[in-house]
């Protein structure tokens, strides 16, 4: 039994100029102890889609269909009481935001005693162990616990809620963006850490990126995010080394350790559309450089292109010979052209 199902998703924000359509129908499962790559630009509906599942939207925000069985149950149907009790303990989450997630005004390592005791029967002592224990799992010195929060850098506040995510042995990890805001040897080290710390706990991870050499590096399957839908999804050597889908295609040239080179890379011209009117037929169509009639006129939905690889696009069977020439920056810079 997978560990995680997510079915027919749609969550809309509530916006002046209408519904912004975030997160549009998408299905995914996660099985015991994967580590699922979440990947795609800013603004393609990825940190929704997270939210979503532990029901922290904001209150512009709704799900407005799907389901999500995690362990069994549906996340969307249990009352406020029950999902208050899935987070931290069942699934938690390190965010894009974590810099902040701690409160200046308490000491940190009472912080971590304090999800500690809020889910489980321990005594301050028995969390205090516990608080020591995570900070020597995350590198830090456990003299460190009684720190405030200014008193770390920045890489200490993001192991510490690494830590924290931890603190309770979570079955199901989300990490969103957990090292974007980190100098780039901090980010490895804490995304190394993160990966370990996973593996060590058996824990399932929801990896969620814009950066491919991330998902590659640390993910066993990933789905590919655009404008607010799922246009390729697999296992990573399928869905990053022969992608079937343009926009797949694009992101790869667009990040240097898989294509070597800095200099080479090619950026896809434009960026993702406002969900509120995104474009009709294939979301992608007006940045992509393959689009043919159909693609203006028809939703594409996810095509099987391998065991275990979906794309939606409708031009999947010239995969082989679009994926050659998307190497090339002539053709997407034809599309800058015509946009
Ligand atoms: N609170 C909000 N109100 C209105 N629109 C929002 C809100 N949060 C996100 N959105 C819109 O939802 C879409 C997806 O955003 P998000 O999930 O943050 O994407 P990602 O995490 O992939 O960068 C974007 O178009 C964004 O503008
Ligand atoms: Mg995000």
């Amino acid at each position: 039994m997978p560990l995680l199902e997510v079915r027919n998703l749609r969550t809309f924000f509530k916006t002046q100029a209408g519904y912004a359509r975030a997160v549009d129908d998408i299905s995914f499962t996660i099985e015991p102890g994967e580590n699922f790559g979440l990947l795609g630009e800013s603004g393609c509906g990825k940190t929704t889609a997270a939210i979503s599942l532990i029901r922290i939207l904001p209150p512009n925000g709704k799900i407005m269909g799907g389901h999500a069985i995690f362990e069994g149950r549906d996340l969307f149907s249990l009352s406020k009481e029950e999902i208050r009790k899935v987070r931290w303990r069942s699934i938690s989450m390190i965010s894009q935001s974590a810099m902040n997630a701690l409160d200046p005004v308490y000491r940190v390592g009472d912080q971590i005693v304090e999800v500690i005791r809020t889910h489980l029967k321990k005594s301050r002592g028995e969390a205090m162990d516990r608080a020591r224990e995570l900070f020597s799992l995350v590198g830090i010195d456990h003299q460190r616990l009684h720190d405030y929060p200014h008193q770390f850098s920045g890489g200490m506040r993001q192991r510490a809620i690494i830590a924290m995510a931890l603190a309770l042995n979570p079955h199901l990890i989300i990490a969103d963006e957990p090292t974007t805001a980190l100098d780039v040897i901090v980010q490895d080290q804490i995304l190394r850490r993160i990966s370990a710390l996973q593996k060590q706990f058996n824990a399932s991870m929801i990896m969620i990126t814009h950066d491919v050499s991330v998902i590659a590096e640390l993910c066993e399957r990933a789905a590919v995010m655009y404008a607010g839908k799922i246009v390729e999804v697999g296992n990573i050597s399928g869905v990053l080394k022969k992608p079937y889908h343009p926009y797949t295609m694009g992101l790869k040239n667009a990040f240097p350790s898989i294509l070597g080179d800095k200099k080479n890379l090619i950026s896809i011209p434009g960026s993702p559309p406002n969900l509120v009117e995104p474009p009709a037929g294939c979301r992608f169509n007006p940045r992509c450089p393959f689009s043919i009639d159909i693609c203006f006129l028809q939703e594409p939905s996810l095509f099987q292109v391998k065991t275990d690889q979906y794309a939606a696009c409708h031009r999947v069977a010239e995969a082989d010979s679009l994926r050659h020439q998307a190497s090339s920056r002539e053709i997407w810079e034809q599309v800058d052209a015509a946009a």
